[in-house]
């Protein structure tokens, strides 16, 4: 029997088994697409576009944010489109009021609990899904959410304000900030330092319910966690939580401007692997390393030397994480 959910891919290594056709309709189009495919790769074959968080090709799905889902006709439930296979006969409707009604409450409540100021392109999201996020009440001032700033620390939510994940921004190293204000809990880093990537898992997620957080073990700051500062829960992260030390501080200044950036493939010089790097260059600086998705050696990831060791360009002394 085939499973409906997505499996375990072995990522960056194209699956060349002969797959039989499976029909399907949606959105009143007919298509056929190779079993194995997800309703995402089937509507993106139509040039349907459906909103997502959590889900990134290169990471396995975890089915956590919900904004994808679409419907299925005789389905009981709406289904996650990132993760759940397509099935012979199977009819979609991606953009039906239920589903509609249902992305618009998780954009909501997303955007009542969490700073979604530098995720990209959270702003049309929420203006074509007519979101009102203030319907819940402004955010609750810092002092009534310091049940999310002391891990374990219960408080009786105020009713007159939305509950938010706020916390305080953490800066303990010279390579990247957590800012969990951020965080929309999608799991993506956690995936990137653990098994779908890195292996080092330095990170995790701790708590239950809304006192769920992302944490180093014990809450220890990250120069004294498993972390080897690959940055590639950076890559991974949508939402700007994670980000890089420098970018950060740009920003601050208000001086960070992605559309001055130069943006430059090139060759990482540090060891024979030759992982390719992207490099953003903004007034001749080099502002940021990242490695393209779609590279089948990297997927994006980096080691500490790609991601951050490019300071003697500008003959800066090297960070210390
Ligand atoms: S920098 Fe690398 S090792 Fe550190 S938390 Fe991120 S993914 Fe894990
Ligand atoms: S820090 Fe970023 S990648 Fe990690 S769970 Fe939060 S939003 Fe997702
Ligand atoms: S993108 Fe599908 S559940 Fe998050």
């Amino acid at each position: 029997m085939t499973s409906a959910i997505a499996p375990l891919v072995q990522l960056g290594r194209p699956d060349r088994t002969p797959k039989k056709m499976v029909s399907l309709t949606i959105d009143g189009h007919g298509l056929e697409v190779p079993e194995g495919t997800t309703i995402l790769g089937a509507c993106a074959s139509l040039d349907i576009e459906i909103p997502t968080l959590c889900y990134l090709e290169t990471l396995r799905p975890v089915n956590v944010c919900r904004l994808c889902v679409v419907e299925v006709e005789g389905a009981r439930v709406l289904a996650p489109a990132c993760s759940r296979l397509v099935e012979p006969d199977m009819t979609v409707h991606t953009a039906s009021p239920r589903v509609r009604h249902s992305r618009k409450l998780v954009l909501e409540l997303l955007a009542s609990s969490v700073d979604l100021s530098t995720t990209a392109g959270m702003t049309e999201l929420l203006e074509s899904y007519d979101c009102r996020p203030e319907r819940y009440g402004p955010p609750a001032p810092p002092a009534a959410n310091r049940d999310a700033a002391i891990p374990g620390h219960h408080a009786a939510p105020d009713p007159a304000f939305a509950a938010t994940v706020a916390q305080p921004v953490k800066i303990d190293n010279e390579l990247y900030v957590r800012d969990y204000t951020k965080c929309v809990l999608c799991y993506k880093c956690v995936e990137a330092c653990g098994p779908d990537h890195q292996n080092t898992f330095a990170i995790a997620v701790a708590g239950r319910g809304f006192d769920a957080r992302i944490s180093t073990e014990l809450a220890v700051p990250l120069p004294d966690s498993a972390c080897v500062y690959c940055g590639n829960c950076i890559a991974v992260c949508p939402t700007g939580a994670l980000m890089a030390k420098d970018e950060h501080d740009l920003r601050a200044a208000g001086s960070w401007d992605p559309s001055s950036q130069q943006v430059t493939d090139t060759i990482c010089p540090y060891c024979g692997v030759g992982c390719t790097l992207t490099l953003h260059v903004q007034d001749g600086d080099i502002v940021k390393a990242t490695s393209p998705l779609e590279n089948s050696i990297t997927l994006g990831n980096l080691c500490v030397k790609g991601r951050f060791g490019w300071r003697f360009v500008q003959n800066r002394s090297a960070p210390r994480a």
